[in-house]
């Protein structure tokens, strides 16, 4: 079965686009490899920032445990990071609470909508 490895993410910075992600998710950028700069996740998929003057924004997702949000939030309020529970801004500075977890939307430095969920779509009703 096919798994998924690598993604190429357009960035304004890819520097600061890795870092960003990086510290929201409790891991390190890099290593800077060609072109990208990565940021490697839990089941090894590596999400490659590159640089580009065409960033059309797109929807990225995380499953993270709870101690992983409780950090994440952390960093986002800390970094003064608008929040929102819904994915069109609704409930600014507020999570959500769907399929029995927690989840909080957010957008990084080139205006992707990065989402941090502690269970999958799916697995309980909305
Ligand atoms: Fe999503």
């Amino acid at each position: 079965m096919a798994a998924l490895n690598h993604l190429i993410i357009p960035a304004k910075d890819k520097h600061a686009s890795a870092k960003f992600l990086a510290t929201i998710l409790g891991v390190e950028a890099g290593p800077e490899w060609g072109p990208f700069m990565p940021v490697r996740t839990a089941n090894g998929v590596t999400l490659d920032f590159v640089d580009s003057k065409d960033v059309r924004t797109q929807h990225y997702a995380f499953l993270v445990d709870d101690r992983e949000f409780d950090a994440g939030l952390t960093h986002l309020k800390k970094d003064g990071i608008r929040i929102f529970a819904g994915p069109h801004k609704e409930g600014p500075g507020e999570i959500n609470r769907y399929h029995g977890g927690r989840g909080v939307y957010f957008e990084d430095p080139n205006g992707h909508l990065l989402e941090l969920i502690t269970r999958p779509y799916g697995e309980s009703p909305p």
